[in-house]
């Protein structure tokens, strides 16, 4: 038997301020496209953004009334990104939320459904998405790539 060990580093920013300039404005831009959110079932409002070569691209979380139906603001921007230019790689992917009760001051964290379809797109733009999670104030996670959130991954290559 083998015991092996995953490692994960990532960094932590107390404050917007704290991050170099593109990445603020990329924060900036995914608590403010909140507001965008068609989130009338959980009141659970999320926006993304992201920085690519042919400039920023956001989407937000679109909920239904049948609830399965809704999608989440990372796989909103992934397929608006890939149906206008498709394979786009994005560089750096921000997404924040505002919730019901005004509180949001702790990183949201992308589920795992998303995760999954990030990692593929990650793949697909054949370079790293580097993560910026964060609510509207308070601390900031940043990481270097969609793979740290998603180890023992399904990928396209298990398929063959
Ligand atoms: N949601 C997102 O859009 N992104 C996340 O990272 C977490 C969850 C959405 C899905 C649903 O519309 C609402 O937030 C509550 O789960």
């Amino acid at each position: 038997m083998n015991e092996k060990k995953i490692q994960l580093t990532y960094e932590v920013y107390d404050d917007i301020k704290d991050l170099p300039a593109e990445d603020r404005e990329l924060l900036a831009l995914a608590r403010n496209i909140t507001a965008q959110a068609y989130a009338p079932y959980s009141h659970f409002r999320v926006g993304a953004a992201a920085r690519t070569e042919k400039g920023l691209v956001t989407g937000t979380n679109q909920e239904n009334a049948s609830y399965p139906v809704g999608i989440c603001a990372e796989r909103t921007l992934l397929a608006a990104a890939s149906s206008i230019f498709p394979g786009l790689a994005i560089g750096t992917m921000a997404v924040s939320y505002q919730n019901e009760n005004g509180k949001s001051d702790r990183p949201v964290s992308p589920c795992g459904m998303c995760r999954q379809a990030l990692l593929e797109y990650e793949g697909r733009g054949g370079r790293p998405i580097r993560l910026i999670l964060s609510g509207q104030s308070g601390e900031i996670i940043v990481l270097k790539s969609v793979s740290d959130l998603l180890p023992f991954a399904f990928t396209e290559e298990k398929l063959r």
